[in-house]
């Protein structure tokens, strides 16, 4: 018989989200006329722009022609949509060939775990997306699961609360993992806390994963939407970043990771020709169909209409935020990001989970899915149609967390 993968088993639980679904369609079985609404995973729910339908029917087209046809393509992406990337998200500042376009940011953070390799170790925000812990277990980086604190023995958690601002006291590892604006408490870091990012990196010898997937719900022009907006950056960080959010590509898949020339490892080599390496291997690139509709599409129109997808989800954010406010709730988040983070003070946050799917049929996520930290929160995702969000909003009166 195999042996199973003994870092697998480490694993507590399943994948937050999934489990989120089992509790859902479990409560659904029980009350079968029960009218849910989903406020629990960053699902986007409004239809595609106009300039993306008409990219994707024009690409698809073209694949049924001679002329137009084509295979496998380059796996770090096309060269026009990596020119794309760099002029419409970077001004510029960063080069095409540090872009690797890819299926979305989520894979991506997998497939960096690969390049690390299994004696790196790693610092998380508390609480974080799951997946950055997630992985590094599967790949070995940690030990056992600690029962006593809910952390895994051998990765540093590094607490973000109401306390500290969202802000936490940095500790060393040789990856950081830092997403802003942050999934899940909506909390965005200012120039002056990424500028102590970069240093405590440089200090520390240590590479910081930059979760950039929400920055394009950034509205405050004075908060930074990329980690290379600060000064050396480049020396010390990878950025991963997705079109799922902003254009809607949830099912679509399209994202990228930036792998700046400037980075290396300790023994002086190049971590983007090893990141090259990882993706030739086992990437064979995005879909062409995609790739070349976005081309076609990240243009001023495609741009414009981009932004007001994202002022619908935010407008739905706002919603939501002034209503829980109103109801007497403690909110965070919610004002550059699509994320509002809710403090509860009677019970834990699978408890206020279960309490509002079975009072309200909301399902939100318990902020302990996403560590230690996140508990004692739940949080309300602002992807939905605006009918079900102002109902949710009517459904939370009178609870009380
Ligand atoms: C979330 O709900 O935290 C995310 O949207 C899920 C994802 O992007 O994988």
């Amino acid at each position: 018989m195999v042996q199973r993968n003994k870092n697998i088993a480490k694993l507590q639980a399943g994948y937050l989200f999934p489990e989120i679904n089992r509790r859902k369609s479990e409560f659904i079985a029980k009350n079968p006329d029960a009218k849910i609404i989903s406020l629990g995973i960053g699902n986007t729910t409004e239809p595609l722009q106009s300039t993306a339908v008409k990219a994707l029917k024009d690409a698809s087209e073209a694949m049924g022609t001679a002329e137009g046809y084509s295979g496998y393509g380059d796996e770090q992406g096309m060269t026009a949509l990596r020119e794309k990337i760099a002029e419409k998200f970077y001004n510029n500042i960063i080069p095409a060939d540090e872009i690797f376009v890819s299926d979305g940011a989520k894979c991506d953070t997998g497939r960096l775990q690969m390049m690390f390799g299994s004696d790196s170790t790693i610092a998380v925000q508390d609480p974080s997306y799951p997946v950055y812990v997630d992985s590094a277990v599967i790949m070995g980086q940690s030990q056992l699961y600690n029962k006593d604190n809910d952390q895994f023995n051998g990765i540093e958690y590094m607490p973000c609360t109401a306390e500290n601002g969202f802000f936490p006291e940095l500790k060393a590892a040789d990856v950081i993992y830092f997403c802003s604006p942050n999934n899940p408490t909506g909390a965005v870091a200012t120039k002056e806390q990424l500028t102590k990012l970069v240093k405590f990196a440089k200090d520390n010898k240590s590479i910081i994963v930059f979760d950039a997937a929400y920055a394009e719900f950034i509205s405050d022009p004075d908060l930074p939407k990329s980690i290379y907006e600060i000064e050396g950056a480049d020396e010390v960080a990878i950025e991963v970043c997705s079109f799922s959010k902003p254009f809607g590509y949830t099912g679509v898949r399209l994202g990228w990771t930036v792998v700046p020339k400037a980075l290396k490892f300790e023994d002086g080599s190049s971590v983007r020709d090893d990141w090259n390496r990882i993706m030739t291997t086992v990437f064979n690139g995005a879909s062409n169909i995609i790739q070349t509709a976005t081309i076609n599409m990240l243009n001023d129109e495609g741009m414009k209409e981009m932004r007001e997808l994202v002022a619908f989800y935010m407008e739905n954010a706002r919603l939501i935020k002034n209503a829980l406010d109103s109801y007497g709730f403690t909110t965070y988040g919610g004002d550059n990001a699509p994320y509002i983070w809710v403090k509860t003070d009677k019970m834990d946050s699978w408890e206020a989970f279960s309490y509002i799917l079975e009072t309200a049929h909301i399902v939100t996520t318990p902020g302990a899915g996403f560590g230690p930290a996140g508990d004692g929160y739940v949080r309300f995702s602002a992807f939905g149609g605006r009918e079900n969000i102002l109902e949710a909003i009517d459904r939370m009166k009178g609870l009380s967390l």
